[in-house]
């Protein structure tokens, strides 16, 4: 089995941040807007002339993205209505320097960089826009293929590129080898990643994708053996029900359950792609920056367990919910479900059982918790763990709670 560096280095990255940004972020309806709503090309690209992000938007946005422990932001370089971010170069004056005179994905990588933030590029593969998507295939996926080395070779060394919309077109050729191979040649560590949509979860595809996914929810364990090469995986989901920013939609998902998703994603080994939707000015809705605030609270708390360990294979008996990940000789075992301790005037305190059982042959030093240090009590007898997984301390209520345990 092939196994990359940069696989393994992309799943230590753990946590990114998906944006999507275009002229559709203007109208704030999401970003099949043009599509859903049936707004004619007159009408929808008029919103190329209100298109002005704020001069800091991307310093902004990589700043939150560092703040919530984000390792990357995948930012939609192009999406379905065929508008680009970046300097086509004359390939099409529907780009941000012809129609706002800035080149956005320059500043949004070199925001990235000030950040130490990997900067990936979403490219969409379907074209509303582009008239050869429709006539004329084959000089579609050149014109694609010249959009993309675009990116590759414009703004210095980049974490990948994530693809989406094969799914428009499946019966088409897509020359896959040629649009691969265009970023093997100038970027041979990027991560290459096509989105199999909502129909096809984790379904591994062409040799050279680097990655599966996972749209909107239920990561699964990838089971890697014949496998020719190794791939990582990733889940992509998003805060209310638009990737696009859409003022009216307040279906929005609490920081728990984000918080949920994210400690899922590394139950499954992937990681966690989350979605904001910035305005037309380039700014991230409050909901949107609060819930990244509490997650980047819980990861700066709990960091050590998110980053570089893995699924063991250790699975806790008496409950389903709660896991362990294995860095070296370290495990951490995740608790979800603990009350907070409190006094029953205060708050409803809950009966539960406090206790997590598992199987670890190798002899257990010392467990603490990671969010007050505090030693937890356990009972190993020939290999049979016990662990008191008490309640919080009252002041706390961390959704998730995160147990080190140091072994021999
Ligand atoms: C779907 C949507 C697209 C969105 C993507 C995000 O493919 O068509 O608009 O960008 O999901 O994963």
């Amino acid at each position: 089995m092939i196994v990359k560096q940069y696989i393994k280095d992309f799943e230590k990255l753990g946590f990114g941040m998906f944006v999507h940004f275009g002229i559709y972020s203007v109208l704030g309806k999401g970003e099949w807007a043009k599509k859903l709503l049936s707004i004619s090309d007159e009408e929808y690209y008029k919103l190329c002339d209100e298109f002005r992000p704020a001069p800091d938007w991307a310093e902004r946005l990589a700043a939150e993205a560092e703040r919530a422990g984000c390792g990357y932001i995948t930012l939609t370089a192009r999406h379905h209505d065929g508008y680009s971010l970046y300097d086509t170069c004359g390939l099409n004056p529907l780009d941000a320097p012809h129609t706002c005179g800035r080149d956005l994905v320059r500043e949004f990588v070199d925001a990235c960089r000030r950040h130490g933030i990997l900067p990936f590029f979403y490219h969409t593969l379907l074209d509303w826009h582009e008239e050869s998507y429709r006539t004329d295939f084959k000089a579609y996926l050149k014109y694609l293929r010249k959009s993309v080395e675009l990116l590759c070779t414009n703004y210095g060394k980049i974490g990948g590129l994530w693809f989406d919309g094969m799914w428009d077109r499946l019966d088409e050729d897509w020359e896959e080898d040629e649009l691969y191979g265009c970023i093997r040649k100038h970027q041979p560590e990027a991560m290459i990643i096509n989105n199999t949509g909502l129909e096809a979860l984790g379904q591994l595809g062409h040799i050279e994708l680097d990655s599966v996914t996972f749209e909107r929810g239920n990561p699964q364990p990838l089971n890697m053996e014949g496998a020719p090469k190794y791939v990582a995986s990733e889940m992509c989901q998003v805060f209310a029900d638009h990737w696009g920013y859409a003022e009216q939609d307040l279906n929005f998902k609490s920081p728990a359950d984000m918080i949920r998703d994210l400690v899922l994603c590394r139950r499954c080994g992937s990681n966690l792609l989350m979605n904001v939707g910035l305005r037309g000015d380039g700014t991230l809705r409050e909901m949107d920056a609060a819930v990244y605030h509490l997650i980047g609270q819980w990861i700066s708390i709990n960091g050590e367990a998110v980053y570089e360990p893995r699924p063991c294979g250790i699975k806790v008996e008496n409950k389903e919910d709660d896991f362990l990940l294995k860095k070296d000789n370290t495990y951490y075992l995740f608790c979800d479900h603990l009350p907070m301790a409190a006094d029953p005037n205060v708050a409803r305190v809950q009966e539960a059982e406090y206790r997590d059982i598992f199987r670890m042959d190798q002899k257990i030093k010392r467990i603490t918790w990671l969010d007050n240090g505090d030693k937890v009590d356990f009972e190993q007898n020939n290999g049979k763990v016990t662990v008191k997984t008490v309640p919080y301390t009252y002041g706390r209520q961390l959704v998730v709670r995160v147990a080190k345990i140091e072994t021999e």
